[in-house]
């Protein structure tokens, strides 16, 4: 699987972008796959409903076949190509596509035929976004087709907020990358699940991630799914428990006094500000400090950073990384969950003040 050249184009110019945008199209009608940016973090796409194309997908990305694909659309009014929207929830559906399409959002509803059972892993549920990048949004209009995309990361490893970081992941395995500059967002969309509910719907957050339970509250009841506590009987397949992991051991403290270093063993800290009064980065003469959001901690900041920094940690080869907590709000929501998948020792939630609680 390693023969194949993979190429980067740029967007940064309009020539470039031109041209970029023509070659992505040219692949993706040929049955290819092709990493594209999106605002949360870079998918590896194909036509969704051209089945051999999608199985490229899960070959590149050495993904298991029971995983099942978010499909793209061009455009938010095409939902009902793939999708069947039951009456008793279109209106909540309509409200949030309206409101958060294009946008981090992706919507579980009932497929249909057209969509490849290879795409939904046989479930009887599709997972459908809209994507706001802009070099994303281009290339999908003019292939003017559904576009399943997973992260363009190997199985179970951490997703790619950069045309490199697609590159350390897929080099040799794909034909194309187009390079839109770093993600916007940082982490992957929220997904969600909708059920007809009185006096208000009620909406499952079933992964956590850019839009928070806050975001999506003026449009029903919102639980977070229990799988969020490391349930592995998932509603989202691929939200194993051990998901988005470094090749590092990662430990994520609740407290500084969780950290017990062992003699001759190396640490590097993963820190949200990176401030001694935290409490974390005074612990230990570090190999090296990575800080999400430097000197201010502001959550939506750390999480542009939040894979980049688990990418540049991972490269160091020390023993274990050392992740410092973060306060569960907003997109800490999404990062937390992330950083207890990631951990050897899978803290769980605790619901207090942290001491670097700042937004
Ligand atoms: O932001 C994103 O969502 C990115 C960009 C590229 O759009 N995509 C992404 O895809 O994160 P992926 O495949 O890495 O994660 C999708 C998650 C997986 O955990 C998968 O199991 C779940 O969504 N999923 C997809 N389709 C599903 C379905 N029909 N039913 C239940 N879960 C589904
Ligand atoms: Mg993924």
């Amino acid at each position: 699987m390693s023969d194949i050249q993979t190429t980067i184009l740029p967007t940064d110019e309009p020539p470039l972008l031109h041209h970029a945008v023509e070659e992505a199209v040219r692949l993706l009608r040929s049955g290819e796959v092709v990493a594209l940016p999106t605002e949360t973090v870079y998918g590896l796409a194909a036509n969704a409903l051209d089945a051999a194309a999608v199985a490229k997908i899960f070959e590149a990305k050495e993904r298991p076949t029971f995983d099942p694909l978010i499909v793209h659309l061009p455009h938010k009014n095409q939902l009902d190509t793939v999708a069947e929207v039951p009456a008793e929830i279109a209106q909540v559906v309509k409200q949030l596509s309206e409101r958060f399409w294009p946008g981090p959002l992706t919507i579980l509803l009932p497929k249909k035929p057209i969509v490849p059972d290879l795409v939904t892993a046989g479930l009887p549920n599709v997972a459908v976004r809209v994507s706001s990048n802009p070099v994303f949004r281009r290339i999908i209009a003019a292939l003017d087709k559904p576009l399943a995309a997973p992260s363009a990361n190997r199985f179970g490893s951490i997703s790619p907020t950069s045309a490199a970081a697609v590159q350390a992941e897929l080099d040799g395995r794909i034909p194309l990358i187009v390079d839109g500059g770093a993600s916007l967002h940082g982490l992957e969309s929220t997904i969600i699940r909708i059920e007809a509910g009185s006096p208000k719907p009620l909406i499952t957050i079933v992964r956590p991630g850019p839009l928070t339970p806050e975001d999506l509250k003026p449009y029903g009841k919102v639980q977070l799914a229990p799988r969020t506590l490391l349930d592995e009987a998932s509603d989202a397949p691929g939200q194993l428990a051990k998901h988005y992991a470094p090749r590092t051991p990662l430990r994520l403290l609740t407290r500084p006094s969780d950290f017990q270093p062992e003699e001759g063993k190396t640490y590097a800290l993963l820190s949200l500000s990176g401030e001694e009064r935290d409490g974390y980065a005074g612990l230990h003469d570090w190999e090296e400090v990575m800080m999400l959001s430097p000197g201010s901690g502001k959550l939506p900041e750390a999480a542009v950073r939040f894979f980049h920094c688990l990418r540049r940690l991972d490269e160091l080869g020390v023993d274990e990384i050392i992740a410092e907590p973060m306060f569960e709000h907003g997109m800490g929501i999404a990062m937390m969950d992330k950083l207890r998948r990631a951990s050897i020792n899978k803290p769980k939630p605790v619901h207090g003040h942290h001491p670097q609680q700042r937004r």
